[in-house]
C-alpha cells in the first residue's frame, strides 16, 4: 500500500514513522515533508500543504492508496473534499466538519446548541459592540479569540480592559490575523489543568486516544510567550478515570453526535482541548486534526496498526477495530531555535543525529530541518521533538532528556521542566 502524507512538521514525522511500522505500508510520499521526514519518505519540498491544486495534481501522478491530510489549513480549505472527488481514499475531515476548528463562532454555537460544557461567551462582528460589551461586563481576566485560524496566536487572555480593547482592535480593525478576525468570541476565563484528548472517529464511532499534556509557553515555569508547543507528555495524570468518564459522556459523544445531526459527520482525528475546571470538564477548543506535539507522544503508545485504523475510518468501519495502547508513558521535548517564537536564525548544523536523523534511545521527530550534503540543518522555529517512551513518566523524561543532551545546534533552546507539573500531580 502506498501512502501520501500532507504536511511537514513533527506531527507528520510521527504519523509517518507509525505508518511505516505497518506491514501493509510499502511506500510513503510526503508533501512538503522536511529533512528528517526525507529519511523515511520521498518528499516534495516545493509543494506547500496549502497549495491544493498542486497536491491534487501530485495525487493524480502518484495514485496513492491512501492520503493523510495532517495540518489544519488544507483541511479547513477543503482538501479532503477535493481528493475524495478525485476518487482518493483520504484520512481527515471534509471542510464542513473541519469548520469546528476553522471557526470559533461555529464551534461555540454548536456547543451552546447541544449543551456541551464550555466557557460562557458572546460573539461579535463589530468592534464597537465588542468593546461596549467588555466595558459593561468589566470582568477580568477575560479571553478574546479571533474567529478563524491564526497560527495558534488568535487567543488573547486580557488581564484588564485596556488589554482586552487592544486585542479587539488588533483583531478586528488592524486585522493582524487577516479575515480570521472579522468576528471575535469573547469568553469567560476558566481555570484548571488542561488535558488534550485526540480521538479517532468515522463520524459514528469514536475512540479516544491516550490523553496528553502540552506545554505551550516558551520558557520554564510557563513563562514567556505562547508557542506551538514546547513539549508534551502522555498519558496526562490529571485525566483521572472519573474525568475521562465525564468527558466521554458530556463532551466527546455529544460532539460527535452533534456534528452528525448537523449533517457534518467528522471523519479523522478530532482533538478535544479540555480543562478540568472546579465546575467540571469543559471544552477550551477543538482541533480538526492530530495536535502537534501531542501526536508525537500519543502515536508511539499506539499498539494497533495505524494503517488499519485509518482505512477503517475512511470506510466507516471503525467499530470493527480494537484499538490497543501500550501501558507505557511517553515524553517529547521540543528543541527550538533560540529566539522562537519571535525571531530566530536558520541553517545551523545539527550534531548528534545518525544518518536517519535519529538519536539512540529516542524517536527524534523533525519539525523544522533540512537535509543537505549529508547534514541536518535547522530550518524553522521548532526544530526537533526528541521523544522517548518509558515504563513510567519519569523514565520517559529521563530518556528524552538524555537524548536532548547529546544533540546540539547553535542557540538551541528547550524547556527543562517538561512533565514536572504532571509528576507533581501524580505524587
Ligand atoms: P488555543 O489557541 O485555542 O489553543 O488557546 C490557547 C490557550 O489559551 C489554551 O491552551 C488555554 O491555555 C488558553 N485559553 C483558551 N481559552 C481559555 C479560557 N476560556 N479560559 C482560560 N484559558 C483559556
Ligand atoms: N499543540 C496544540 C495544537 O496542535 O494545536
Amino acid at each position: 500500500m502506498n501512502i501520501l502524507v500532507i504536511g511537514g512538521g513533527g506531527r507528520e514525522h510521527a504519523i509517518i514513522m507509525k505508518l511505516s511500522e505497518s506491514e501493509k505500508c510499502e511506500k510513503i510520499w510526503c508533501a512538503p515533508g522536511n529533512g528528517g521526514i526525507s529519511r523515511y519518505a520521498e518528499c516534495f519540498p516545493e509543494i506547500k500543504a496549502t497549495d491544493l491544486d498542486s497536491i491534487c495534481e501530485l495525487a493524480k501522478e502518484l495514485d496513492p492508496d491512501l492520503v493523510v491530510v495532517a495540518p489544519d489549513d488544507p483541511l479547513v480549505m477543503g482538501l479532503v473534499d477535493r481528493l475524495n472527488d478525485l476518487g482518493f481514499k483520504t484520512f481527515g475531515p471534509k471542510a464542513n466538519a473541519a469548520i469546528i476548528e476553522g471557526s470559533k463562532v461555529f464551534s461555540k454555537d454548536l456547543m451552546k446548541k447541544y449543551n456541551i460544557p464550555t466557557a460562557a461567551y458572546e460573539t461579535f462582528d463589530n468592534a464597537d459592540a465588542a468593546i461596549a460589551y467588555l466595558k459593561e461586563q468589566n470582568k477580568f481576566p477575560t479571553v478574546v479569540k479571533a474567529d478563524g485560524l491564526a497560527l495558534g496566536k488568535g487567543v488573547i487572555i486580557a488581564q484588564n480592559l485596556d488589554e482586552a480593547v487592544d486585542a479587539v482592535k488588533n483583531i478586528m480593525e488592524d486585522k493582524v490575523f487577516g479575515e480570521s478576525g472579522s468576528k471575535v468570541v469573547i469568553e469567560e476565563f476558566l481555570t484548571g489543568p488542561e488535558i488534550s484528548v485526540l480521538s479517532f472517529t468515522d463520524g459514528n464511532t469514536v475512540v479516544p486516544m491516550i490523553s496528553s499534556m502540552d506545554h505551550k509557553r516558551a520558557y520554564d515555569n510557563d513563562e514567556g510567550l505562547n508557542t506551538g508547543g514546547m513539549g508534551t507528555i502522555a498519558p496526562n495524570p490529571c485525566y483521572t478515570d472519573e474525568r475521562a468518564k465525564e468527558a466521554l459522556e458530556t463532551i466527546i459523544y455529544p460532539t460527535i453526535n452533534a456534528l452528525k445531526s448537523e449533517g457534518r459527520p467528522f471523519t479523522g482525528c478530532l482533538y478535544f482541548g479540555l480543562m478540568a475546571t472546579p465546575n467540571g470538564m469543559k471544552v477550551i477548543e477543538y482541533n480538526c486534526r492530530f495536535g502537534d506535539p501531542e501526536a508525537q507522544v500519543v502515536l508511539p503508545l499506539l499498539d494497533t496498526d495505524l494503517v488499519d485504523i485509518m482505512l477503517s475510518i475512511c470506510d466507516g468501519k471503525l467499530s470493527e477495530i480494537d484499538v490497543k495502547w501500550k501501558n507505557d508513558s511517553c515524553a517529547c521535548v521540543v528543541m527550538a531555535s533560540g529566539g522562537y517564537p519571535v525571531k530566530y536564525e536558520s541553517g545551523k548544523e545539527i550534531s548528534g543525529l545518525d544518518a536517519k536523523g535519529q538519536c539512540q534511545g529516542a524517536f527524534v521527530y523533525h519539525a523544522g530541518t533540512k537535509f543537505a550534503d549529508d547534514k541536518f540543518l535547522t530550518a524553522g522555529g521548532r526544530v526537533l521533538g526528541v521523544t522517548s517512551t518509558g515504563e513510567d513518566l519519569q523514565s520517559a523524561l529521563d530518556n528524552a532528556y538524555a537524548a536532548v543532551k547529546s544533540i546540539d545546534f547553535d542557540k538551541a533552546h528547550y524547556r527543562n521542566d517538561i512533565g514536572q507539573r504532571a509528576l507533581c500531580f501524580k505524587n
